[in-house]
């Protein structure tokens, strides 16, 4: 008999666990327990036995029983899951949020490729600068008036009896007689795309904002190749059709000093709301002092240069199809805003 309750179990084993729904699995229970199931049947038959062995015999059938119900159990959840992960394959996803560079990244990343294409080098410099390189080794003495306009951030710390106060860089300018001093023999074309901090905040500043500079220094370098650097990136940056005019300026680390304007998008150069009698202005360029290539150890009877320095959100808010009403929403955590671009 114990032989017989074995390939019961066995066989009801079998069926459960290549059961395919809650249905068969029901006819199964009832094809064993049911009132004529085969272990109803088996439980009937105990008192045939002989009696020394009919406790054994009752607790195997015990044990089978409960093992069979257990799986039973097990079969059914198992099909309940799989209806709960049941998944559909042609149900339209939902995308994940994917990020992107900033807007201001973006434009950095322009500009260096356009610079890159005509030989410029990218470099950087500190942001915590001496006063030297920021002021006086660019022809700016202390208690120069001039310095004034950079409405500086002095930063606490003990002063260098060489280089002076400690700032943050007010302009991306104290990277040009770094790089004369770190590059020593020309030729130099360096583009020096860094943060700037002034103590400035309106509609059109930014306490922290990003400058790029470029300095070119060789043999016979004069204002056309000034010129020329300028209309390229002019041309480059804001579209073919633009121009560039330059307007003579002040500035103490330039001979002759300008400010460079380029022609309206909107308007093509006719004049306009947007513009200045159809121009914009862009920023500052130079001829390099000679004081300042002295500063960066450079002879100035044998090699000359020009620099410039624009600001990048200057620029990019002068892309035709930008229309930033308020510098400071580039910084601000604002999705709605960035996600635009
Ligand atoms: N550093 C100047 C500023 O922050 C911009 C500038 C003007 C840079 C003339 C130059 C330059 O290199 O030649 O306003």
């Amino acid at each position: 008999m114990q032989e017989e309750i074995l390939s019961i179990k066995n066989q009801a084993m079998a069926q459960i666990m290549s059961s395919k729904d809650a249905a068969e699995l029901e006819q199964i229970r009832i094809d064993y327990f049911g009132r004529s199931g085969k272990l109803t049947n088996l439980i009937k038959k105990i008192k045939e036995a002989p009696e020394d062995q009919r406790k054994q015999i009752g607790l195997t059938i015990n044990e089978v029983k409960k093992s069979i119900e257990e799986l039973i159990s097990n079969q059914k959840n198992s099909f309940k899951e799989s209806v709960r992960e049941w998944f559909d394959p042609t149900v339209p996803g939902i995308k994940p949020a994917i990020g992107h560079v900033h807007l201001v990244t973006q434009t950095i990343e322009e500009i260096s490729r356009i610079f890159g294409r005509i030989g410029f080098e990218r470099a950087r410099y500190p942001e915590v600068e001496w006063d030297w390189f920021a002021f006086e080794a660019l022809n700016m003495p202390k208690g120069h008036p001039a310095r004034d306009e950079w409405e500086t951030f002095f930063v606490d710390a003990p002063e260098n009896s060489r280089f002076g106060k400690m700032v943050l860089t007010p302009h991306t300018s104290n990277g040009q007689v770094r790089e004369m001093l770190k590059v020593k023999t020309p030729p130099i074309r360096m583009i020096n795309i860094a943060k700037c901090y002034r103590r400035q905040l309106d509609i059109s500043h930014i306490p922290m904002f990003h400058q790029f500079e470029g300095l070119v220094i060789d043999k016979g370098i004069s204002i056309v190749n000034l010129k020329g650097t300028l209309d390229y990136f002019a041309k480059s940056f804001f579209g073919a059709e633009r121009k560039t005019r330059l307007r003579p300026y002040h500035f103490q680390f330039t001979e002759p000093s300008f400010e460079i304007d380029v022609s309206c998008g909107v308007c093509g150069g006719k004049g306009c709301k947007v513009c200045k009698g159809g121009w914009l202005e862009l920023g500052g360029a130079g001829m390099v002092h000679p004081n300042v290539l002295k500063a960066g150890n450079i002879d100035s009877k044998k090699y000359s240069g020009f620099a410039f320095g624009w600001g990048v959100e200057r620029v990019l808010m002068m892309k035709d199809g930008i229309n930033i009403p308020d510098l400071r929403m580039i910084y601000s955590t604002d999705l709605r805003f960035l996600t635009q671009f």
